[in-house]
């Protein structure tokens, strides 16, 4: 915020020189208006101007209040504009919507900010990368790159290639040279420093503390090292999980561009984000890959959501964009980035655990999750206590049970491994280590309501986790003991953990909350406990040194944000190898393949061991290898989106705006549940009858297999209650028919009960099996 308002002051000291230019109530808005009709770029800023004059004073205001245009992938602009102006502009001609700046976050899980660390990925195979694949580039909106990290090294790498039109644009402490053949492209953002416009102008600098695409948080560094990171061996997180950390697609051909749209005071400004889109799409990646999202409570309609807006027009030129659920889970509707050109990715474990046990006087061994240098000695000898039962005199036990800050008697605490209760979201990881620390415990045992599958660092401080069904052995150990006592063990790395993958907890769940006749999220990835590349830790800042471990370049974090870059990576290895297919069909080809069942054979669960749906991993698990043969593919246009955008209700004057197209017509009989009818590799129906109702959805799909004609019948797991019928049952492919249609007929049983059903639909021709999920709401 600390940029904001400088700015302001800025704008203030402006209009004290130059008269009133901008109103006291200015905010930036974006001022969105479609597609390009040309690609003049100063003949655009000219016309934004003109926009711009019309609701301020003068040519001149509107010069100082512009703060960019966008010209490359899409049309409109940024400017500093009143409540009033903005609504003024919405009737405009050629505007399509107004809307004020927000301030997206990192999909990161938030509860140990600093001290959450990142890890590279054993368990979750992908094939060694190979050489001859093309080049891929991957854009990456986020918090910039440690170009120095091991992982962007560009040894045995091919020159950059020739296509590239992107920049590696100098900085603070950021030169051009330290782009290489890895890293091809750093821009950052910090306001209006639009070259057009500086020469009309005095830059005006919004976010001054973000003139340089290096990386101050690590955020940007890991999700590129996750996606694209070359081999590093020796990779470790503290000591723990040793092994080789490498990208997950074809390394040697993948190149990485990063646009610098967060900054450390003020999150990550739509304005920015726009302006990262807008140049990628100039700049020609293949794949934008963006872990950044809003809260789910935030969100806004797809002309008037940054990300949505950016992902339209990159779409729109070929280029797929991965993005981020959210970490909103397990509450049902918390998805977000859900537009349909959005390939949206939810998280899940890994088969790798992080465990630190609790052993107690009688021997037991409760298995704990945590990572802890623990120097407790070895055996059972530390006196252990239940938080709840030992309470400050002001305090509640209910505040002392969770180890709130101040709520535990220090002089019964003291010398003691304390029993907390995590079932208050105001107490983190982090504050109640602080608690029992403060009150003199020397260890903490955490009882989790729910199971996290994250292993929190709790550093040197023995602490660990354990499930509250485990937990009733320790509680009744305590009970039954005059003088209980327990010890907590030094971590230990599991791997071949089971169940594996599990859907973490945190993942944003769909159905979407714009529209239920699409299936959200679309697919999930490992997201929980992954090591990959950061940036050295601040040696002068106190915070980062919290865990008093020897610094490292690598860290462990969890979060959709972590999933994402392992879905670009896949991405881009399907794309290497198959450089003509388009990003509709890679999306379908991954969502098509994705693996369903964990590694002991059973469904999908989420952390309760409960069956997962749909809604909570999408399509299931990416799974790159099978993606390279989907056998057939759902090819969704652009033109599927236009008319998914009158379906969902814009008329036909926004969609000629959106389009470019002054001849656009959306088609006749628009229809919120038409919306289920787009090419889609999943089916969602939001509303079907359950008395009397029934549903027919279209699907075309193209053979991807050309030289051959196979023939594939359908399969169809329908749960009970819905009668799912499909015509015809075979599909004949030939040279000349490499595209067909058929049709999914839905019809509730009498024994339907209300509310949402799933099922899969699948087509086999022996050898590929293309598997669709279905979700349909009987109402
Ligand atoms: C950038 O280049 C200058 C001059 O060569 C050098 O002094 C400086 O250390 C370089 N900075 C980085 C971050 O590499
Ligand atoms: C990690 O493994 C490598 C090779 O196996 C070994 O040389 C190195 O010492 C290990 N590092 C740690 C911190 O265990
Ligand atoms: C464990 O480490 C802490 C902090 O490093 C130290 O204060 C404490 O004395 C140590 N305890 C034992 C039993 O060594
Ligand atoms: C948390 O746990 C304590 C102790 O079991 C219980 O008294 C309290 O009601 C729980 N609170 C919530 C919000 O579940
Ligand atoms: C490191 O931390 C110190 C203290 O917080 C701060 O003044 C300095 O700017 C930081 N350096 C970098 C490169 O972030
Ligand atoms: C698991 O799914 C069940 C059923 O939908 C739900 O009640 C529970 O809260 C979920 N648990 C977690 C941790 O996601
Ligand atoms: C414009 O829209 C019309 C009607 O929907 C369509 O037939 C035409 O192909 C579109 N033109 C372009 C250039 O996309
Ligand atoms: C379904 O039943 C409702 C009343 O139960 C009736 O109003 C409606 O017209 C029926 N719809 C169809 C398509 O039969």
């Amino acid at each position: 915020m600390m940029g904001l308002k400088l700015y302001f002051a800025l704008v203030f000291l402006c209009s004290l020189l130059f008269g009133p230019v901008i109103a006291e109530d200015g905010k930036v808005h974006i001022v969105y208006m479609g597609s390009l009709s040309h690609n003049n770029r100063e003949d655009l800023v000219t016309s934004h101007l003109e926009v711009l004059s019309s609701v301020l004073e003068s040519p001149r205001h509107a010069k100082q209040s512009l703060v960019r245009s966008y010209t490359y992938a899409f049309n409109g602009f940024a400017a500093v504009l009143s409540k009033e102006q903005a609504t003024t502009l919405v009737g405009k001609p050629g505007v399509l919507s107004v809307f004020p700046d927000t301030v997206l976050n990192l999909h990161t899980t938030h509860s140990w900010d600093y001290l959450e660390k990142d890890l590279s990925m054993p368990g979750f195979s992908y094939r060694k990368p190979k050489s001859s694949g093309t080049d891929i580039i991957l854009g990456f909106l986020d918090t910039g790159i440690w170009p120095e990290a091991a992982s962007f090294s560009d040894k045995g790498m091919g020159p950059v290639p020739s296509r590239w039109k992107g920049a590696c644009v100098k900085g603070e402490n950021f030169n051009v040279s330290n782009c290489n053949r890895k890293i091809i492209g750093a821009r950052y953002y910090s306001g209006g420093e639009d070259d057009d416009l500086k020469k009309n102008s005095k830059p005006k600098s919004i976010w001054p503390e973000s003139r340089t695409a290096r990386d101050y948080q690590g955020h940007g560094t890991y999700t590129a090292a996750t996606a694209a990171g070359s081999f590093v061996d020796n990779a470790n997180y503290n000591g723990l999980a040793n092994g080789t950390a490498r990208g997950g697609s074809a390394s040697s051909s993948t190149r990485i561009a990063m646009y610098r749209v967060c900054g450390l005071d003020y999150g990550c400004p739509g304005v920015q984000i726009l302006a990262a889109f807008d140049d990628a799409v100039k700049d020609g990646v293949d794949i934008v890959s963006i872990s950044i999202g809003v809260r789910s409570s935030n969100q806004a309609d797809f002309v008037k959501d940054a990300i949505a807006i950016g992902a339209f027009h990159a779409t729109q030129k070929g280029i797929l964009v991965v993005s981020s659920a959210g970490n909103e889970g397990p509450d049902s509707q918390t998805v977000v980035n859900a537009a349909p050109w959005i390939f949206t990715v939810g998280a899940t474990s890994i088969d790798r655990e992080f465990l630190s046990n609790v052993v107690l006087g009688n021997g037991k061994i409760i298995k704990g999750k945590g990572i802890t240098m623990s120097n407790l000695s070895h055996s059972a000898v530390h006196p252990l206590v239940y938080a709840g039962s030992i309470p400050d005199k002001s305090s509640y036990p209910v505040a002392a049970s969770n180890c709130l800050l101040d709520s535990l008697d220090a002089s019964k605490a003291k010398g003691n491994v304390v029993v907390c209760i995590a079932n208050d979201t105001a107490a983190s990881r982090y504050i109640m280590k602080l608690a029992v620390q403060d009150a003199g415990g020397i260890g903490m045992v955490v009882v989790e309501d729910i199971q996290i599958f994250e292993a929190f660092d709790y550093g040197t401080f023995p602490a660990t986790a354990v499930s509250k069904t485990s937990a009733t052995e320790i509680f009744s150990y305590i009970k039954s003991n005059r003088n209980p006592v327990a010890t907590i063990t030094l971590t230990e790395v599991v791997t071949n953990y089971i169940p594996a993958p599990v859907i973490a907890s945190f993942s944003s769940r769909g159905p979407g909350g714009l529209t239920q006749n699409i299936l959200k999220p679309d697919i999930s990835a490992p997201g929980v406990n992954i090591i990959a590349a950061w940036n050295p830790p601040n040696q002068s800042d106190e915070d980062t040194v919290v865990s008093e471990m020897t610094p490292s370049t690598f860290n462990m974090m969890s979060g959709t944000s972590v999933a994402v870059p392992h879905v670009t990576g896949a991405a881009a290895f399907v794309k290497s190898i198959n450089p003509t297919w388009s990003s509709s069909a890679i999306r379908s080809a991954l969502m098509t393949t994705a693996i369903v069942r964990n590694n002991m054979g059973k469904l999908l669960t989420n952390e309760s061991d409960i069956p997962g749906t749909p809604f909570d991993f999408g399509a299931g698990v990416v799974n790159p290898i099978g993606a390279l043969q989907p056998g057939l593919v759902y090819e969704t246009s652009i033109d599927d989106y236009f008319h998914f955008l009158c379906n969902y209700g814009l008329d036909s004057e926004n969609i000629k705006i959106i389009a470019a197209n002054e001849s656009y017509k959306c088609p006749s009989g628009v229809n919120a549940d038409l919306i289920s009818n787009m090419n889609y590799p999943s089916i969602a129906i939001s509303k079907l009858g359950i008395k009397n109702g029934s549903t027919t959805i279209s699907r075309s799909v193209t053979n991807f297999v050309p030289e051959q004609a196979p023939t594939y019948k359908v399969t169809i797991d329908a749960p009970p209650g819905l009668n799912v019928k499909v015509s015809p049952e075979i599909l004949h492919f030939s040279k000349t028919s490499k595209k067909l249609s058929f049709n999914v007929v839905f019809t509730p049983t009498n024994v339907a009960t209300k509310g949402y059903a799933f099922g899969t639909l699948v087509w086999s021709d022996g050898k590929h099996n293309v598997r669709s999920p279905f979700a349909v709401n009987m109402v």
